[in-house]
């Protein structure tokens, strides 16, 4: 098995990687694949890809900073996919090894996965252990909004330079610098409901003014499905204030925006507040990992 960096011409490898290993699959087509791929590649990070005899058999995609605080500076696996006939015979293996080494050579702490629950055998043979606990949060969105007049601004993600990765609050969005197909599709306002084929995702962002904070926030939201009675939204959320007020505030501004439901994926503090403000708890998810051995990395 040859790995390499993706290029354009493996767009209908990479879909039929992702097809096939049965994950959720991040694009609509083909075509959508390779506008992701170059986009990547303009970012200087492309995919990488498992290549037998010529032909695609697996894909991963990586990056790395430090936007979780607990977890330092990691690299991030943020998508690794076998193809089903190629899977146990050491594919998923290689493509991880790589990773753990370009996480050293980038002078990573460690490497992070949040891992698919039938996957994390596979992450443990190759020493990850659980590390942090993610809630996943369902939030009924009131109808009627927040009287208060919210303090909020449009903000366009593509040209947003990294929040301060010590506000996140939530778990990743898969990141802003990674320009996922989302961002592409970033609108100012949600898109109104009006039957037929609508975008199947959409995102859209406001920096929202904290009153008695220098510092706004930032919330992101992802249209995950857009039904005419069901608008759920997923919310990340980067922020230095107390949560408890933020929350209130990007439930406020969900409402505003005729959101019903919103779905969060949080750990910690701000987990604990989702409950008190009434998110019900919808199971549980692990982000796993290993650490880089001292001395590995260029941060000694
Ligand atoms: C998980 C995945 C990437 C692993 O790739 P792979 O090429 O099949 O894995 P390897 O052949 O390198 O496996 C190495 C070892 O990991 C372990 N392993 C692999 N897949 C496993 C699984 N699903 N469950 C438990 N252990 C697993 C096994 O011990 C295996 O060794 P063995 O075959 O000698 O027993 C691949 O199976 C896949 O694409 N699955 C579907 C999509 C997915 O879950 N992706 C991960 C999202 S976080």
């Amino acid at each position: 098995v040859k790995l390499r960096t993706a290029t354009a011409a493996d767009a209908a490898g990479i879909y039929e990687v992702h097809v096939s290993a049965g994950g959720s699959i991040p694009w609509d087509s083909a075509d959508e694949c390779r506008e992701h791929i170059q986009r990547m590649t303009r970012q200087g990070n492309p995919p990488i890809v498992a290549d037998v005899g010529g032909e695609v058999v697996g894909a991963m995609e990586i990056w790395w900073g430090q936007d979780v605080p607990q977890l330092g500076r990691s690299l991030d696996v943020s998508m690794i996919d076998v193809r089903a006939d190629h899977q146990r015979r050491g594919v998923g293996s290689a493509l991880l090894r790589h990773a753990m080494c370009r996480s050293r050579q980038e002078g990573c702490d460690c490497v992070s996965v949040w891992a698919d629950r039938n996957a994390i055998g596979f992450y443990r043979k190759h020493g990850f252990a659980e590390r942090l606990l993610l809630r996943r949060f369902r939030l009924p969105v009131p109808s009627v909004p927040a009287r208060r007049r919210l303090d909020l601004q449009p903000v366009e993600l593509a040209r947003l330079g990294a929040p301060d990765p010590a506000h996140l609050r939530t778990w990743r969005l898969v990141h802003p610098r990674q320009l996922w197909q989302d961002l592409s599709r970033q609108q100012a306002e949600p898109p109104v409901w009006q039957g037929g084929r609508e975008p199947r995702r959409a995102i859209f962002a406001r920096r929202i003014g904290l009153p008695g904070h220098r510092q706004a926030a930032l919330g992101v939201y992802r249209l995950a499905y857009w039904k005419p009675d069901a608008q759920t939204a997923g919310l990340y959320l980067w922020t230095p204030a107390p949560e408890a007020d933020v929350l209130r505030c990007c439930i406020g501004h969900a409402a505003f925006l005729g959101v019903s439901t919103l779905t969060i994926l949080a750990y910690g503090r701000t987990a604990e507040q989702l409950a008190e403000l009434g998110g019900i708890a919808e199971g549980q998810e692990h982000v796993l990992f290993r650490p880089n051995p001292l001395g590995e990395g260029s941060r000694q």
